[in-house]
């Protein structure tokens, strides 16, 4: 077969109907512990100024120097469709004003984000996130309910097999002694990492403690840790996170090379994957950490924050691998029949008053014959049927079919929502 002329974009993918329920699923699950959690929902433009992201994330992480889908408006602004959604939320907290209404700002999200990545398995150019942000709080409990809350999403989606993994990175105290020391030992390894490490010792020496490259993984074996490094502060924060962890029942590892991409994080920083991961999903379910400094990064005040964000399509390739249920479309427990010219323009009324009672109707209106129709009635498993011939029509009249006791009886049509109503009850 040939290919279709038009086909969807590298790294982009239609959403078809038979996936719409994971979808749907997950916003339920996710709304509905958010709730519990006091979250209230943000949505931003998908169009951000690009240096939002230059100035947050930072020049020199993997998203801005080579993911970001940027372009140029005719007044010659730089803009991009948005690789994540924390700057985007800091830059709303600020604008609005957020800092004048109690602390913490507990906010969430749920949307599109654009990253130009090269396409793989749980690799998009074009995926969805969920997300919250906790925002004007210091607290480290506030970083534990972070990973709680998108723990517990997860869960109570179905997925089996998680971890959570967590490291402290620091603050600007700190992080910058640690910095220097990394950077002295991967200079005297520096035959021993990749090219791509090379150039990163360079400009951003913490990503390449995560590295995939089997080399870099071997050489980076007695790299210092991060934890090692931690100034007083640091190390207490860290300390009562892991406490409170410890109260919960969520599987938790310390990870020393745990560092992520993006510049603005601080202190806590973790990432929940499957232990089960399937060859679809690409590992890394959700991630997030404290970012204290980035609302002064982007002209705010000092304001401490935490959060995290999960990939909503790897959350679906795992809960395919793990066979989670979802519910799809109900099936309609009535169907309709109609049978002539005349029956058939006084069906779209009575369909709308049985949509209005609440009842879900199936139809057949392409098909005219009586065997058609039921036949489709069979097969989407509907108990009664509701045929409007063309007497009844004329009457005002139904016929109302009970199809497991093959009962036929006529009825008023200003009576139908009451009949299958009946119906329905007695099942
Ligand atoms: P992130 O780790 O870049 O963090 O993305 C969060 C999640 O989005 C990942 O764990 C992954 O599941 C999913 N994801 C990322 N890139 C792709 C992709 N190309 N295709 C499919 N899924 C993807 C952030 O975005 C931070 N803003 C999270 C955060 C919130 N930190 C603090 N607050």
């Amino acid at each position: 077969m040939s290919k279709p002329k038009f086909q969807t974009v590298t790294g982009m993918h239609d959403i078809l109907p038979q996936d719409q329920a994971y979808y749907e699923k997950i916003q339920e699950v996710a709304k509905k512990v958010f709730a519990f959690y006091d979250f209230e929902k943000i949505d931003t433009p998908i169009l951000e100024d690009a240096n939002l992201f230059i100035k947050s994330v930072g020049e020199n992480t993997d998203i801005v120097e080579k993911e970001m889908f940027t372009l140029k408006t005719k007044g010659k602004d730089s803009l991009v469709l948005r690789p994540e959604g924390t700057a985007s939320i800091m830059r709303a907290y600020i604008e609005h004003g957020f800092l004048s209404l109690p602390q913490p700002v507990r906010l969430w999200y749920y949307g599109p984000f654009f990253r130009y990545e090269k396409p793989q398995a749980g690799r998009y150019r074009q995926f969805n996130q969920f997300g919250v942000e906790i925002i004007g709080e210091t607290d480290p409990i506030v970083d534990v309910q972070t990973i709680l809350v998108m723990y517990s999403v997860l869960n109570d989606l179905g997925l089996k097999g998680l971890m959570v993994k967590v490291n402290s990175i620091g603050d600007d105290n700190c992080r910058p002694l640690y910095r220097k020391a990394l950077v002295k030992y991967l200079r005297e390894k520096k035959t021993g990492l990749c090219s791509d490490c090379q150039k990163r010792m360079k400009v951003n020496p913490l990503r390449v403690l995560d590295c995939k490259n089997e080399k870099c993984q071997e050489t980076l074996a007695s790299a210092p840790q991060s934890v090692d490094y931690l100034c007083d502060d640091c190390k207490k924060h860290l300390k009562d996170v892991l406490e409170y962890l410890d109260e919960l029942k969520v599987p938790y590892c310390l990870d020393s090379r745990l560092v992520r991409g993006l510049d603005y994080y601080s202190r806590t920083v973790f990432e929940i994957e499957s232990t089960k991961a399937g060859e679809n999903t690409g590992g890394v379910l959700a991630g997030g950490g404290r970012y204290d400094s980035l609302s002064k990064m982007l002209g705010g005040g000092e304001t401490p924050a935490c959060g995290a964000a999960a990939g909503v399509e790897r959350i679906i390739a795992e809960m395919k691998e793990n066979k989670a249920r979802v519910s799809f479309s109900s099936v309609p427990e009535i169907f309709f029949a109609q049978i002539g010219p005349l029956a058939k323009k006084k069906s779209l009324p009575i369909l709308e008053d049985l949509r209005k009672a609440g009842i879900k109707v199936g139809e057949a209106f392409g098909k005219d014959a009586l065997k058609a129709q039921l036949g489709k009635a069979s097969r989407l498993g509907s108990k009664v049927v509701l045929i409007l011939g063309q007497r009844e029509a004329l009457n005002n009249m139904i016929l109302v079919r009970n199809m497991q006791t093959a009962k036929q009886v006529e009825v008023k049509q200003e009576d139908i929502i009451k009949e299958v109503k009946n119906i329905l009850k007695e099942k």
